[in-house]
C-alpha cells in the first residue's frame, strides 16, 4: 500500500508505441542508443532506480523487437512487463493500453509517466514528482522546462494564480501561447484513480485527431491544479530525430564521465572520452587519454592505465595494468599489471594474465597468456595457450586454420619460439624448449629440445664479387651493343 509521503512510484509507465518517423530508421527508435544502452532502457533503469514496484512498457510499432530486448535486459525481473497499443492514437490511447495491467492496484497508486524516448530522466526527479503529486489536491504532478531554442512541445499554460490552468499543444496554439516559454517535458505522476477517471473524457477532438494526455492537466485544473515541477532542459530532452540523438548523447556522456571523475577516474580529456552506460566499476586512480572508448560492459581495476585511442568492448582490466595507445580489445581480460600494446589487437577470449606482455602488431584470439609470458612484436597467436614465462619472437603465427577446422597451439612454460616461427595446429611445444628461429613446427617439441626446421646454411666464398661482375658486364655489352 501506498504511504502517503513516498517518493517512489508505485507504477512506472515507459510509452515507446509511436512511429518515430523523424529518425528514418529501420529501427524503431526507442532501440537506438546513447552511451550504448537503447533508449527505452535508460527509462526503465530510471524507473527501477526511483524505486518503481512495477514498470509497464506501452509497445506498438516493431513491439517483438523491443519485448525481446526488454525480456533479455530484464528477464526474471518481474518488474519489467508488457501492454500493447495495437495503432499510435495518441498519448492518452497510450496510456489507456496500459490500464489493464493495472487493474488491481489501488486507486491511491501513484504511477510515473515516462517516455522511451527521453533518457536522461533521473531518479532524483521521479522522486521530486511522486512527492508533488501527494501534495497535489489534484492528485497529479506535471515536468516543466525551459528549451534554450522554441520547440515544438505543448506550452504551460497559467492561469491568473498562476497555477496550471491546461497544456496546449505548439499544433493547437495560438501566437500567445507558443510565445510561453514554459513548455511540458511529458513526464508526470498521478495517482491511478484520477488517471482512471481522466482517461475516460479524453477525446481526439484537436489539430492531429489524437488523443492527448496533456488533457489531463486541465481536468486537474477543476480540482485544485495539478503540481508542476521544473526540471533543467538536460534532463528532459526528448529524441524526435537523430540530431536530438546526438545532443542528447553528448549530455548522457558527460554525465557518466563527470560521475566517474567524482569516484576517482582521470581523464586526460573528458570531452573526448566515451564510456558506455552500463561500464563499470573502474577503479581508483584509472587514467584514461584522450579518445578512449570504453565500450559494453568493460570493467577496469584500480591504478589502470589505458591510453589514448583505445577502444575496449566487453574487457575486464586488472589493477595496475597498461593498455598503451591505439590498441582495440574486445571480450577479453588483462591481467594485474600486464601490459597490451601499442596496436595490439586482443580479439575475444583473450586471456591475459599478471605480467604478460603484448606489444605492436600481436594479434591474439581464443588464447590464454599465462603470467609473465611476452609477445612483443608482429604475431598471431589464435586458438593458443601460452605458458608462464614463456617467450614468443617476432613474426610467430599459429596456423590455426586449415581451411575447414580451428586447432590449437599449446606452447608450455618457459619454452622459447624463435622470431619468424610458423607453429601449425594442432601442436604442442613442450616446457623450456627452444624452437629455432624460422622454424615451421609441424610435429610436437618435447620438454627442453630444441626444434629446427629451417634448411642448414651454406656459404660460398668470393660469390658475390662474381655476381656483380657478371652483371656489370651484361650492362656495358647491353649500352654498347657493337662491343666498341
Ligand atoms: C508530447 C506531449 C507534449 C510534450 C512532448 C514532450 C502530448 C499530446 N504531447 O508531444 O505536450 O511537450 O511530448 O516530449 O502528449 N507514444 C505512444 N503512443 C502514441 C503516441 C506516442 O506510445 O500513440 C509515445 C512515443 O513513443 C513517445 C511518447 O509517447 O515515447 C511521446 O510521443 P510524441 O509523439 O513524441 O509526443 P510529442 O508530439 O512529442
Ligand atoms: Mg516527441
Amino acid at each position: 500500500m501506498t504511504t502517503p509521503y513516498t517518493t517512489a512510484p508505485d507504477i512506472a509507465l515507459v510509452l515507446a508505441a509511436g512511429l518515430g518517423t523523424r529518425m528514418h530508421s529501420a529501427t524503431v527508435k526507442v532501440l537506438h542508443e546513447v552511451a550504448g544502452k537503447p533508449l527505452i532502457a535508460w527509462a526503465v533503469d530510471a524507473a527501477i532506480d526511483a524505486g518503481a514496484r512495477r514498470v509497464v512498457a506501452v509497445l506498438g510499432h516493431q513491439r517483438e523487437r523491443v519485448d525481446e530486448f526488454l525480456a533479455s535486459r530484464y528477464g526474471g525481473k518481474a518488474t519489467v512487463e508488457v501492454a500493447v497499443q495495437a495503432e499510435p492514437r495518441g498519448t492518452g490511447d497510450a496510456v489507456r493500453a496500459a490500464l489493464p495491467a493495472m487493474t488491481g492496484e489501488p486507486d491511491e497508486a501513484v504511477v510515473a509517466i515516462l517516455y522511451g524516448d527521453a533518457p536522461l530522466v533521473t531518479e532524483g526527479l521521479l522522486a521530486s514528482l511522486c512527492a508533488a503529486c501527494q501534495r497535489s489536491p489534484a492528485g497529479m504532478a506535471v515536468t516543466a522546462t525551459e528549451p534554450p531554442h522554441p520547440v515544438a512541445y505543448g506550452r504551460l499554460v497559467r492561469d491568473s494564480r498562476g497555477r496550471l490552468a491546461r497544456i496546449v499543444e505548439h499544433v493547437d496554439a495560438t501566437d500567445d501561447e507558443r510565445a510561453i516559454a514554459e513548455v511540458n517535458a511529458g513526464i508526470y505522476a498521478i495517482r491511478l484513480g484520477r488517471l482512471r477517471e481522466d482517461l475516460r473524457h479524453l477525446s481526439a477532438d484537436n489539430a492531429q485527431g489524437e488523443i492527448y494526455l496533456t488533457d489531463l492537466a486541465a481536468r486537474a485544473a477543476a480540482r485544485g491544479g495539478a503540481e508542476v515541477v521544473r526540471a533543467p532542459w538536460e534532463e528532459v530532452m526528448g529524441i524526435n530525430d537523430r540530431v536530438d540523438l546526438a545532443a542528447v548523447a553528448r549530455c548522457a556522456r558527460r554525465r557518466i564521465n563527470e560521475a566517474w571523475m567524482i569516484a576517482g577516474v582521470t581523464m586526460e580529456a573528458p570531452e573526448a572520452t566515451y564510456i558506455d552506460a552500463d561500464c563499470g566499476p573502474l577503479g581508483a586512480d584509472v587514467w584514461l587519454g584522450p579518445g578512449v572508448c570504453l565500450r559494453g560492459q568493460t570493467r577496469i581495476g584500480d591504478g589502470a592505465r589505458i591510453d589514448a585511442g583505445c577502444v575496449l568492448t566487453d574487457v575486464v582490466v586488472e589493477a595496475g595494468a597498461t593498455i598503451k595507445p591505439s590498441s582495440v580489445l574486445s571480450e577479453a581480460t588483462i591481467g594485474t599489471a600486464a601490459q597490451v600494446g601499442p596496436f595490439s589487437h586482443c580479439r575475444p577470449g583473450t586471456v591475459i594474465d599478471e605480467r604478460a606482455r603484448i606489444g605492436n602488431f600481436v594479434e591474439t584470439k581464443k588464447s590464454h597468456i599465462m603470467a609473465g609470458a611476452k609477445a612483443n612484436h608482429l604475431a598471431y597467436l589464435g586458438d593458443a595457450s601460452v605458458g608462464a614465462g614463456a617467450n614468443i619472437g617476432a613474426g610467430t603465427i599459429t596456423c590455426n586454420y586449415d581451411g575447414v577446422k580451428k586447432h590449437r597451439t599449446v606452447i608450455e612454460s618457459g619454452a622459447f619460439i624463435g622470431s619468424d616461427s610458423q607453429l601449425i595446429a594442432p601442436v604442442t611445444v613442450g616446457r623450456d624448449a627452444y624452437v629455432g628461429s624460422g622454424t615451421t613446427v609441424t610435429r610436437d617439441v618435447p620438454r627442453s629440445s630444441l626444434a629446427l626446421s629451417r634448411a642448414k646454411q651454406v656459404n660460398i666464398d668470393g660469390w658475390a664479387d662474381r655476381f656483380r661482375d657478371a652483371q656489370n658486364r651484361r650492362q656495358s655489352r647491353q649500352s654498347d651493343p657493337d662491343g666498341k
